[in-house]
C-alpha cells in the first residue's frame, strides 16, 4: 500500500498513529536542526518534520527534496506545538521515520499554490502543474460534484441518457461548424455538432420521451470568457410536453443543483419575464437582475429641443446611478470612454448630477432647463445626490450600451455579488431576428423552434413580430441554459425554412432526414440545453469557464500544451485528398 491516507485527512484524534502519507511535495523549508515539508496532494497538505529525533536515515533523503517531487512518507502523527488555524491538518504534523522518493521533479516553471506567480500563458502551457493548484481542484471536484447531481435528478425522473454522434453533416446553427476530411470518402466532410439538436429530436420520432446527455458540443466562434470552441452542455429533450412542462421540470433541476451542490434553497417560483420587457429594462435578453438601476426610455420627452443628438436618435434612455452625484469629471470622463469603446459603440454619454441640494448639473445645460432635467431624473426615480446616464442612437444598439454601462456601475459599486443568485427565465422571444446586411431572416433560437400557435398568421404579414415558444434560463447576466417547443409538424417546418430563404431543394438537402422523420408519427415535443461549463463557473464564482475545464483552449483557440491546431504532414494531406494553401 503507497499509503494509509491522504494529506487532508489527518486530524488531532490520530495523534499517536502510525501511518504512511503519498503525495507531492510543496515547500521544504530547512531550519538548521528542524526540517519541514509541506506535502499535497488533491485532498489537502500535511505538514512533515524532520527533527533531531528522526532517524539518521531519514536525513540525506530530505536534504535532497525539492519542489513538487513524489514522495512516500511513513511517520507518527503528533501535535502541533504552532497550529495553523487555516489549515484543516493544522492541528498535527508528522514526525518522520522513514522516507521514500517516489519520483524527482525538474524545478517547476511557476509555484503550485493557492496563488501562482506564473502567467496566464505559462500555466496554459504547463496545464497539468497547474491543475495540481488547489483553486483549479477544487473547480474541476465541484464540476465532478455538479455532473453527479445532473445525472441522479435526470435518471430519478425517468430521463435516458443516450449518445448521439460527433461525425455528422454540417448543419447551419448559428455559428460555424469545425469540419473533418473523411478519408474514405475523399472530397468531403463530416462535421462537429454544435448540438445534439437534430439528433435528440430524431430520438423523440424514435419514442425515447426523456432524454439527456452530458455532451461536448463544437462551435467555431469568437471566444469570450463565457465561450470555449468545444464546451459541454447537458442537454434534454422531453415529448408530450409545453413549455410549461419543460420550465416546471428544469426549474426543479435548478433548484436541486443549487440545494446539492452549494445547499442553497430557493423557495419561490423563478421570475419569468418577456423578452421584450427584458430588452426595455435591462437592454439585455440575459439580464443580471441581482440590482436595480433599470433602465429608463426619455425619447419622447427629450426629442425636439434642438439638441441634434438626440433629435435624430431613435431610441433615448438613462440608468440612475444612486449616490453618485459626487462623479468627479475625471470619472465621467472614464465612463464616456467606456461606452465609446468598439464593441459599445455609444458615441458619447450625458450626464445629470443632481446635487444634495436638488439643484442639477448636466453635460447638456444648454439645451434643457434645470426643470426639463428634474422632471426626467423624477421619471426615472432619481433622488438628491444621484447621477443619471443617458445614451442615445439606433433602439437595439443603445439598449445594449445601457446594458453594459449598467453592468459596469453595478461592478463599480460593488453589486454584483458573486455569492448572490438571481435566477429566473426569459420567455416570449421572436422567432426570427432580421439581418440588415444579408437582408434576410435569421432564426433567434434555432429553425426547429415553434411558433406561438397565436402568432402563426403573422407568417403571411408580419414575421418579425412572431413570438416563439422560446425560453433561457438565466442567472445573475449569464445565459445558463435555452430551450424551446419544437416544430412537429413537416408543413410548418417547410413554412419556416421558406421564410429563413431556403428553397425547397436547400431546405430538404439540409434538414431531410429531419423532416422525413417527421412524416412518420412525430410527437409534440421540446426541450432545453444548460451550458455546463457556465453552471459551474457560476456556481464557483468566476467569470471565466476556463478554470473550470481541465484543458481548455485560449482566446485565440489554441490548446497551449499540445500546441493545437497544428499542421498536417504532405502525406497525411494527400491520404485526405487535400490541399492546403499556405498563408504568407
Ligand atoms: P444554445 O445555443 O442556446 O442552445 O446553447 C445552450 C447553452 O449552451 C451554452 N453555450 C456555451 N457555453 C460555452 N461556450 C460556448 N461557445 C457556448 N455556446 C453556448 C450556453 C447556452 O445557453 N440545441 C439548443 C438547445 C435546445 O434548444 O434545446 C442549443 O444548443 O449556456
Amino acid at each position: 500500500m503507497y499509503r494509509t491516507h491522504t494529506c487532508g485527512e489527518l486530524r488531532i484524534d490520530n495523534t499517536g498513529m502510525e501511518i504512511t502519507l503519498a503525495g507531492w511535495v510543496q515547500k521544504v523549508r530547512n531550519l538548521g536542526a528542524m526540517t519541514f515539508i509541506d506535502l499535497r496532494d488533491r485532498y489537502g497538505i500535511t505538514q512533515l518534520v524532520v527533527d533531531e529525533n528522526t532517524p539518521d536515515t531519514v536525513r540525506p533523503t530530505a536534504a535532497e527534496l525539492g519542489r513538487e517531487y513524489v514522495i512516500q512518507a511513513t511517520g507518527t502523527v503528533r501535535e502541533r506545538s504552532a497550529k495553523n488555524p487555516k489549515m484543516a491538518t493544522g492541528d498535527i504534523e508528522i514526525a518522520v521515520t522513514a522516507l521514500n522518493i517516489l519520483n524527482r521533479s525538474e524545478v517547476p516553471p511557476f509555484t503550485i499554490e493557492e496563488h501562482s506567480d506564473g502567467g496566464d500563458d505559462l500555466r496554459m502551457k504547463y496545464r497539468y502543474l497547474d491543475l495540481r493548484r488547489p483553486p483549479l481542484q477544487r473547480n474541476i471536484m465541484l464540476r465532478h460534484r455538479m455532473a453527479q447531481s445532473a445525472r441522479r435528478f435526470l435518471d430519478n425522473e425517468g430521463f435516458l441518457e443516450i449518445e448521439t454522434p460527433f461525425l455528422i453533416r454540417s448543419t447551419p446553427e448559428g455559428a460555424r461548424d469545425f469540419v473533418v476530411p473523411s478519408r474514405m470518402n475523399p472530397g468531403e466532410f463530416y462535421a462537429l455538432p454544435q448540438s445534439p439538436q437534430t439528433f435528440k429530436q430524431l430520438l423523440m420520432v424514435s419514442g425515447y420521451d426523456r432524454y439527456f446527455q452530458i455532451v461536448r458540443c463544437f462551435r467555431d466562434e469568437d471566444l469570450r470568457a463565457d465561450r470555449q470552441p468545444e464546451f459541454t452542455q447537458i442537454d434534454c429533450e422531453m415529448s408530450f410536453v409545453e413549455q410549461e412542462d419543460v420550465l416546471e421540470i428544469f426549474e426543479r433541476f435548478a433548484k436541486y443543483l443549487f440545494r446539492e451542490t452549494l445547499g442553497i434553497e430557493f423557495d419561490y417560483t423563478f421570475p419569468r419575464m418577456p423578452w421584450s420587457e427584458a430588452m426595455a429594462r435591462y437592454g439585455s435578453d440575459k439580464p443580471d437582475t441581482r440590482f436595480g438601476m433599470e433602465i429608463n426610455e426619455l425619447t419622447d420627452k427629450a426629442h425636439g429641443k434642438g439638441f441634434v443628438v438626440f433629435d435624430s436618435a431613435e431610441y433615448i434612455g438613462g440608468i440612475v446611478a444612486e449616490g453618485c452625484a459626487g462623479y468627479t469629471r475625471k470619472q465621467l470622463d472614464e465612463l464616456t470612454e467606456f461606452v465609446k469603446r468598439p464593441q459599445i459603440g455609444a458615441k458619447g454619454l450625458v450626464w445629470i448630477r443632481i446635487a444634495e441640494d436638488g439643484s442639477v448639473k448636466s453635460s447638456i445645460d444648454k439645451f434643457f432647463t434645470a426643470d426639463e432635467l428634474l422632471d426626467w431624473s423624477k421619471d426615472c426615480g432619481a433622488k438628491a445626490g444621484d447621477l443619471m446616464l443617458i445614451l442615445a442612437g439606433d433602439r437595439m444598439k443603445t439598449l445594449a450600451a445601457l446594458n453594459a454601462l449598467r453592468l459596469e456601475m453595478g461592478d463599480r459599486l460593488g453589486l454584483r455579488d458573486p455569492n448572490k443568485f438571481a435566477p429566473m427565465w426569459v420567455v416570449d422571444f421572436p422567432l426570427l431576428e432580421w439581418d440588415d446586411e444579408t437582408q434576410r431572416f435569421y432564426a433567434m433560437h434555432h429553425p426547429f423552434t415553434s411558433p406561438k400557435p397565436e402568432d402563426i398568421p403573422l407568417f403571411d404579414t408580419d414575421p418579425g413580430k412572431i413570438r416563439a415558444n422560446a425560453y433561457d434560463f438565466v442567472v445573475n447576466g449569464t445565459e445558463v441554459g435555452g430551450g424551446s417547443i419544437r416544430i412537429f409538424d413537416s408543413a410548418l417546418q417547410s413554412r419556416l425554412f421558406e421564410t429563413l430563404g431556403f428553397t425547397h431543394e436547400a431546405a430538404e438537402k439540409q434538414f431531410g432526414f429531419l423532416m422525413n422523420a417527421f412524416k412518420y408519427g412525430a410527437p409534440p415535443h421540446g426541450g432545453i440545453a444548460f451550458g455546463f461549463d457556465r453552471f459551474c463557473s457560476l456556481f464557483g464564482g468566476a467569470d471565466s469557464i476556463r478554470d473550470f475545464i481541465a484543458f481548455p483552449k485560449n482566446n485565440a483557440g489554441r490548446d497551449m500544451m499540445i500546441d493545437a491546431p497544428a499542421e498536417l504532414a504532405d502525406a497525411q494531406l494527400d491520404e485526405l485528398a487535400l490541399k492546403v494553401e499556405k498563408k504568407a
